[in-house]
């Protein structure tokens, strides 16, 4: 085995609803993840000793606390055995954006060191011996890891970490944008207070609505997000992009994850990408996507 090359995608949230804090802190969340087609890439290689070298966008660690490093060292503690990777890892998906991309190279992380594990011993390991055994460790790394393992689009419970299959989005085209501005997790969830709760009623609708095989403009009303106003409200900058989607004949725009991007669904491909391009001529990070019914794609050489 030379290398495992993983393409890692990012998510939306089609409805992301905040149903109150929990005894451990964390929020009791109901939401439904879609994947869509952009990409980190991540290779992964036996080697005497660990190193990870960063390319493409900006913003990413370098260092231990990379998610991906996090994945081997936990992955190492469960095994209880010394393995050692070199692993490159290309940013496509910014990072701060609430796109999942950390989380996405996390379980990357897990399903490349499955396939490692499998070749240097093939009935020792717990975190990387498969599914099951990735979950487990998947919702130590993060709350939204679990998801990726799987992609396509889950109704979330929990801390997002419980999920469900539904049916895909059917939209052409989404278009990605993100000013400069960037929003970390704990950061927009120290926004949240109980106003902002629901009850899990938009995500069962949306979902009812997603699984009716329902079109575009049945689905658009129906999208929410609970940190769209206290982060549009903390940034003038992220609503001017929400904005300006609408401008560009997106037919509905939100807040992606907890910000800083933001999402608009399109009917047609040809029309997200050309939106896309006027967003990045006005300097934005833009880039036209479709949701996909799969998660991370594993390739071996
Ligand atoms: O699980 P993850 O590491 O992605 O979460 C980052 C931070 O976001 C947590 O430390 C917590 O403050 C917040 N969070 C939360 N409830 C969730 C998920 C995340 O409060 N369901």
């Amino acid at each position: 085995m030379s290398a495992i090359h993983v393409l890692c995608p990012a998510k939306i949230n089609l409805t992301l609803e905040i149903l109150g804090k929990r005894p451990d802190g964390y929020h009791e969340l109901r939401t439904i993840f879609q994947a869509v087609s952009l990409y980190d890439e991540l290779t992964v290689t036996p080697a005497a000793r660990d190193s990870l070298t960063v390319t493409g966008l900006a913003g990413a660690p370098a260092d231990e606390t990379n998610l991906c490093l996090r994945a081997l060292e936990l992955v190492r503690q469960e095994r209880r055995t010394d393995l050692h990777v070199a692993v490159a890892l290309h940013k496509r998906i910014p990072t701060q954006a609430g796109l999942g991309g950390g989380s996405s190279d996390a379980a990357g992380m897990l399903a490349a060191l499955a396939v490692v594990a499998r070749f240097i011993a093939p009935d020792t390991p717990r975190c990387a011996s498969g599914r099951d055994e990735s979950r487990h460790c998947a919702a130590r790394l993060g709350s939204d890891v679990a998801f990726f393992l799987h992609g396509g689009a889950m109704v979330g419970a929990g801390r997002g970490e419980v999920l469900e299959p539904v049916a895909p989005l059917s939209a052409g085209g989404i278009v990605l944008a993100k000013p400069e501005v960037g929003v970390g997790t704990a950061q927009a969830y120290g926004l949240i207070t109980p106003r902002d709760y629901t009850d899990g009623g938009y995500t069962a609708r949306c979902a009812a609505c997603l699984q009716a095989g329902c079109a575009l403009p049945e689905v658009a009303p129906k999208l929410y997000n609970a940190f769209a106003g206290p982060i549009e409200r903390l940034d003038a900058g992220i609503a001017a992009v929400r904005q300006r989607l609408l401008t560009l004949h997106a037919q509905a725009a939100l807040l992606c994850g907890s910000g800083a991007a933001v999402f608009g669904l399109y009917d047609d491909f040809d029309h997200a990408e050309r939106s896309a391009a006027v967003l990045r001529g006005e300097g934005l990070w833009a880039e036209a996507v479709r949701p996909v019914a799969h998660g991370l794609r594993v390739t071996q050489s």
